[in-house]
């Protein structure tokens, strides 16, 4: 982690797009993004209720797992996400699964504005593995801001931050929950791929305390509406998790629970 002051936030940024350049084709072939962990889950639903009719856009969507699953219950869907490779997998997967009602776009979330040519939406959607890769949440903010519509919603369904601190062999805690203004470490292979052999290894992540994330959100004028913390995860963090086979990995009884993920629901005021 020492030595993230070689390196300038231009190239954390480039170290953590060749880390998922390389991923996103690893990941179209892989069993999690293929079945159990793709798409929105059960507790999503309950938070967003019917997106039909709804347009959404989906900043950082990867391969574009969660963008079809809100267009196969009817919203219709734009994707974007800084990584080619990502933005070149998700139209195979959508016509795969017979959806049209998807556009994808390449796009840096910060300059999400342009990515969608500055057009906003009823729903932006967004998490699951997305703020850690952002070392400013306050600008974050501003571009979730500047995507919603007056009267529109924004939601973000993300692994809690306190899972963020803790050792992946264990639970013990490894990093401090507030922020240290970036963390770089060497990840190779992938949590979708776990044997793959990759090149592109370093990447930087951040710790986002759950309140920096709401108090930035809150910050820009969104006004919040719903907020859960939820005692289990969308991937097989540790090895003790079970799963029903539902996508949702959760404690065995014998594992005092924490919080493994959040969601936070805001309105943006007409
Ligand atoms: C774990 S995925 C989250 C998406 C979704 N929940 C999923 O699992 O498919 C993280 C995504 O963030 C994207 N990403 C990271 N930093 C980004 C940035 N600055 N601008 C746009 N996309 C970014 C990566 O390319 C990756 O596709």
């Amino acid at each position: 982690m020492s030595e993230l002051d070689d390196h300038s936030p231009a190239e954390w940024r480039d170290l953590n797009h060749a880390w998922w350049e390389e991923r996103a084709p690893l990941h179209s072939a892989s069993l999690l993004y293929r079945e159990g962990g793709s798409g929105l889950k059960e507790f999503e639903w309950e938070d967003l209720g019917s997106v039909t009719g709804l347009s959404v856009v989906h900043p950082q969507c990867h391969i574009g797992t969660d963008a079809i699953s809100l267009a196969e219950r009817g919203a219709t869907t734009v994707g974007f996400d800084f990584s080619a490779a990502a933005i070149k997998a998700a139209p195979v997967l959508a016509e795969q699964r017979g959806t049209s009602a998807t556009e994808w776009l390449v796009g840096d979330v910060y300059d999400g504005a342009h990515a969608v040519d500055g057009r906003t939406f009823d729903l932006v959607y967004t998490g699951k593995g997305a703020v850690c890769w952002l070392p400013d949440m306050q600008r974050w903010a501003e571009v979730m801001w500047s995507l919603c519509r007056p009267g529109g919603r924004f939601y973000l369904s993300e692994f809690h931050p306190l899972t963020d601190q803790l050792h992946d062999d264990d639970t013990t805690f490894a990093r401090p929950y507030f922020p240290t203004g970036g963390d770089l470490f060497e990840e190779p292979g992938s949590y979708a791929a776990r044997d793959a052999v990759t090149t592109n290894n370093v990447i930087v992540d951040f710790i986002h305390p759950l309140s920096e994330v709401m108090q930035a959100l809150l910050d820009v004028g969104f006004q919040l509406r719903k907020i859960r913390e939820f005692p289990f995860t969308v991937s097989k963090r540790w090895p003790w998790m079970v799963t029903n086979g539902d996508g949702i990995w959760r404690f065995p009884p014998e594992v005092p629970e924490f919080p493994m993920m959040y969601s936070l629901l805001f309105d943006k005021p007409e």
